[in-house]
């Protein structure tokens, strides 16, 4: 049996090391790494932004986060995992900074035992810093001449000689042109095999279990195409404003962008994917890249059709409307809330509709795939007076987030001497079934990455077929200017609900304390 590469040591260089990423997320997802025995021994951290800061300022500012944000957080064991933090100050996007950091890597390779044959530390870049320094800071590692990974394929003895490699966070452009321009400048510098292109949704254990529940049980997948499956929804909602982000990032994105066009298309790919011929990154990217290369593009007329845009409204006089957040401007019309409709041109899916939504201030927090089934052909037990338009289709509700689980609705005999049939929940609970604790995303594939697996990442391609399927609703005027005001707490606009009941469809809306 193939056992999963073990993890390289290495360098992590965080750019943006006292940005927002890296004090929620990134240092905490090491630490739970590090507490588990995870993070391979000669692993360590330099954090490099502008700001000033000693290695001990560094792991001081640190540490709040990490106590607030990572689980089984203890003094004793931050001080231990605390030595492998350093912070080096400079510019990332001038070619100065590594004249100072490359040696310095070297230095700290050699007191962690991390260094290979040729002096240097495996060296992994994070880059959590604004977008717009994504390409500078790419083309000065390239002007440096540190990435030499494409040499190493060549060299006699790979292992003997460090590698380079880039993780980069979301937002991945704007739009199709700056990704495209975004991955040609990462493609002069890196190889495709040595970027990796972070989607934390892929790190969710749920998004994960869908290619096992696909794959791993041989009853789904017969009924998993447009002869048996009527249509598919997904949703990806939150019960949270978008609050002070507005400024810096939200209000020139909106939630095609940050949510639908990255995250949700990734889960959406991974419900409706061939079956791949392994778990492996080449063949599951391979089926990602084909069935978005077959997404119909969403037409320009009649595109409320298949889409809808809202931003949420005040509650009350407590709380403001997305318009009156800070740092919005109004006439933008940006969304807090979007919904689209996708159909895939092959022989699985042909007419069967896939509807996708994701919005701010909504009535749960909730990310969920539901799977609907076609109704039986006939009714058989017609003469019992229960019209068949009565029973809940069967479906199969995979949910991703808060609770991760899945369930199957079926129908039932209710007991006694009527004949009356009802619906019923067949409903596996992950955490209650199979224990575990769950993880934050950002560790497990900061591992991969460190092993060299792109299992969970994305393909140029698959960044580019996204943006290029979510482009005709981000540049629609008609969308724009139509957008709506949904009342914060509910489950978006009207214009979302539209979209399913042209085709005599509805949204599945889980009560507040329905599970699944
Ligand atoms: C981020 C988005 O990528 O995902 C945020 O930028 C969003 O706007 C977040 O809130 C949601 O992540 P999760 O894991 O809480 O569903």
């Amino acid at each position: 049996m193939a056992t999963p590469h073990a993890a390289d040591p290495c360098a992590i260089v965080i750019f943006g090391a006292s940005g927002d990423l890296t004090k929620r997320k990134l240092i905490p997802s090491l630490y739970e790494l590090y507490t588990r025995g995870q993070l391979p021994e000669g692993t360590f951290v330099v954090g490099t932004s502008r700001t000033a800061m000693t290695d001990e300022e560094f792991r001081e500012s640190m540490r709040p986060w990490t106590r607030d944000n990572a689980k089984g957080f203890d003094d004793p064991r931050w001080k231990l995992f605390a030595r492998r933090l350093h912070y080096h100050a400079g510019d990332g996007a001038t070619r100065d900074l590594y004249a100072s950091l490359t040696p310095r890597l070297a230095t700290l390779a050699k007191s962690f035992a991390s260094a290979k044959a040729d002096g240097q530390p495996n060296v992994l870049y994070y880059l959590s810093v604004a977008p717009s320094l994504y390409e500078p800071i790419i083309g000065a590692l390239g002007d440096a001449g540190v990435v030499a990974e494409g040499k190493r394929w060549c060299s006699l003895h790979p292992e003997q000689t460090a590698w380079q490699r880039i993780i980069i966070e979301k937002p991945f452009g704007n739009d199709l042109a700056s990704a495209m321009s975004l991955n040609m400048a990462l493609g002069r510098v890196f190889e495709e095999d040595a970027i990796y292109r972070i989607d934390h949704y892929l790190g969710k254990e749920l998004v994960q279990n869908l290619l096992v529940l696909r794959f791993a049980n041989a009853i789904f997948e017969p009924l998993w195409n447009r002869n048996h499956v009527d249509h598919v929804q997904l949703t990806a909602a939150e019960t949270l404003g978008v609050g002070s982000r507005a400024a810096n990032f939200y209000d020139k994105a909106g939630a095609v962008r940050d949510m639908i066009q990255s995250h949700l298309l990734q889960v959406l790919a991974l419900a409706a994917i061939e079956p791949p011929s392994s778990y492996d990154a080449t063949a599951i990217m391979h089926e990602k890249i084909k069935l978005l290369n077959v997404a119909r593009p969403i037409p320009h007329d009649g595109i409320g059709h298949h889409a809808a845009l809202g931003r949420y409204g005040a509650v009350g006089d407590t709380e403001p409307p997305y318009v009156g957040e800070p740092g919005v401007e109004p006439a933008r019309r940006t969304e807090t809330f979007g919904a689209m409709r996708v159909e895939f041109d092959n022989w699985r899916w042909a007419g069967v509709p896939f509807y996708l939504r994701s919005g701010k201030k909504m009535a749960r927090k909730l990310t969920e795939v539901v799977v609907q089934f076609k109704r039986p052909p006939i009714n058989v037990f017609e003469r019992f007076g229960q019209p068949a338009t009565d029973f809940v289709p069967n479906r199969l509700v995979i949910n991703i987030a808060p609770t991760e689980g899945i369930s199957l609705r079926v129908l039932g005999k209710v007991p006694g001497a009527n004949f009356r049939i009802e619906s019923a929940k067949l409903d596996l609970d992950y955490h209650k079934t199979f224990g575990g604790e769950p993880i934050e995303a950002y560790g497990p594939l900061i591992l991969d990455a460190m092993r060299g697996d792109r299992t969970l990442y994305k393909h140029r391609d698959e960044v580019e077929g996204g943006w290029r399927l979510c482009q005709p609703i981000i540049e629609s005027d008609v969308l724009r200017k139509g957008i709506e005001t949904y009342k914060p707490g509910s489950w978006g606009p009207p214009g979302s609900d539209a979209i399913l009941a042209r085709e005599g469809r509805i949204w599945h809306n889980p009560a507040q304390n329905e599970t699944r």
